[in-house]
């Protein structure tokens, strides 16, 4: 299926820009009742995008007509791209005897039990609506089991809209100060209490974080932490980093939190199995909805107990659509398909793309790293060392460079984040998905050098 599709797409896919196309037209009339015609900051593109019509296994249909091959899958949601028929007949099965009940299901049941089995290093789970909301309630038990009320998190690192982690997301250079111990840097829409219960890390630097936790040994309730953070651009955590944390957290009795929303797509076992560090909460969301709304607190039991109303309940935990019927079908028939060979074949692709992708832009010239893991990829294009954020600041995300590229790129029938050459793969794409990738990223930097 792929390969008859690639080879259709041999024109360019330029419709959309267009004075006079539909997503123009569409784009028109989103502005005139949304600020800045979109209802989530990470759609936008200048001066505006496609507006989709359909999306079948790795490939999106605009309202123009064109096809192109998905690399964002809703932000890395969907691990089979979309329309899976066997997620597209369970949702419709389920739809077809009601959405929402206030009785629970089997369907939750099951999805807790598969994810409780898969994942050694938690014993319970607790599901909601977004992963913002799992970073909110993995935050908030941390406070009710610990009895403290600080949060340390690191600088740059992106964790959904809850204050407290959106403290630092988006610091510069005129307000972020010392670089061992990062100012802690406050959105406009939070009260300034929210910074004061803030400490902000410096990415991999193990002596000034080593310092910054032992500080806080009285009131810190916990460290949340990704394990390839996309706002800091994918850095991997250097050697000991991770441990250094666990050992501090353990230390003084603080939690540590592994936000794993997006990357727990890179495991059958999760994001942090590799390293054999058990975190005490687990934030989840993305792929364990199938595509339908979800996010998901997890953890050991001990800290577990605190939402358990049976027993030394200590936070009151609602939401009208948690653990809804849909999400939960999606969910499951969506990670019964991802079994171990699954992941292998997915994270192999991976590494194929990635390894084309460096090799591409080094025969080229173009001075640039490649990161990434498993089915998630970026690339920085820079030849100055990317190794925190405040390295990372300046050609990255905000950079007008890859708004460019990325028409560019749609206009060569392919994908990406409007925020840099950031993506995912899903399960029906080939190694012929990824050589197109790399060819449209080539043939795009050209026409941008020109
Ligand atoms: C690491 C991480 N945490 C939390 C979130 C927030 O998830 P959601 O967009 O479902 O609220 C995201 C979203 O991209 C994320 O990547």
């Amino acid at each position: 299926m792929p390969t008859e599709t690639l080879k259709t797409q041999t024109g360019r896919q330029i419709a959309y820009r267009a004075e006079s196309s539909r997503s123009r037209q569409l784009y028109d009339r989103a502005c005139r009742v949304m600020p800045g015609g979109n209802s989530r900051h990470s759609i936008a593109l200048s001066p505006y995008p496609p507006y989709v019509v359909s999306g079948h296994g790795c490939y999106v249909r605009d309202v123009e007509g064109e096809e192109r091959i998905d690399f964002v899958n809703n932000y890395t949601s969907l691990i089979h791209g979309h329309a899976n028929p066997a997620v597209t007949a369970a949702v419709i099965d389920r739809v077809s005897k009601g959405t929402a009940f206030n009785q629970p299901s089997e369907h939750d049941v099951e999805l807790a039990e598969l994810l409780v089995e898969r994942v050694p290093y938690i014993d319970q789970i607790r599901f909601c609506n977004s992963g913002s909301e799992a970073v909110l309630l993995a935050i908030k038990a941390a406070r009710a089991f610990t009895g403290r009320a600080k949060l340390a998190k690191f600088e740059g690192a992106y964790h959904g809209i809850y204050d407290y982690v959106q403290v630092s997301e988006r610091s510069t250079a005129d307000n972020w100060g010392d670089p061992e111990a990062p100012a802690s840097v406050n959105e406009a829409s939070s009260t300034p209490s929210v910074a004061d219960d803030v400490v902000v890390l410096p990415w991999n630097n193990i002596e000034a974080c080593r310092k910054r936790i032992a500080a806080h040994r009285d009131d810190l309730a916990a460290v949340i932490v990704d394990v390839m953070p996309a706002g800091l651009g994918m850095i991997a955590p250097a050697p000991g980093f991770l441990e250094c944390l666990r050992e501090e957290t353990a230390r003084i009795g603080a939690l540590l939190i592994s936000d794993e929303v997006m990357t727990f797509r890179v495991g059958y076992h999760g994001a942090l199995h590799e390293t054999g560090i058990a975190p005490d909460l687990v934030s989840l969301g993305k792929i364990i909805g199938g595509g339908f709304p979800v996010g998901a607190v997890a953890g050991s039991k001990n800290v577990m107990s605190v939402f358990d109303h049976t027993g030394d309940w200590r936070m009151h935990h609602g939401g009208t659509f948690n653990a809804n019927p849909v999400t939960m079908v999606a969910g499951l028939e969506t990670m019964k398909q991802m079994t171990p060979a699954a992941y292998t074949c997915l994270n192999h692709l991976g590494d194929y793309l990635r390894g084309g992708l460096a090799r591409m832009l080094h025969d080229r010239g173009t001075p640039a790293q490649v990161f990434g893991r498993g089915s998630l990829f970026t690339a920085h294009l820079t030849a100055e060392p990317v190794v925190d954020f405040r390295s990372l600041v300046g050609f990255s995300r905000t950079n007008p460079v890859y708004g460019n590229l990325c028409h560019e790129l749609l206009s060569r029938g392919i994908v990406v984040s409007s925020r840099g050459i950031f993506g995912c793969l899903s399960t029906p794409m080939a190694e012929a998905e990824c050589d197109a990738f790399v060819e449209a990223v080539d043939r795009s930097l050209t026409a941008l050098q020109s």
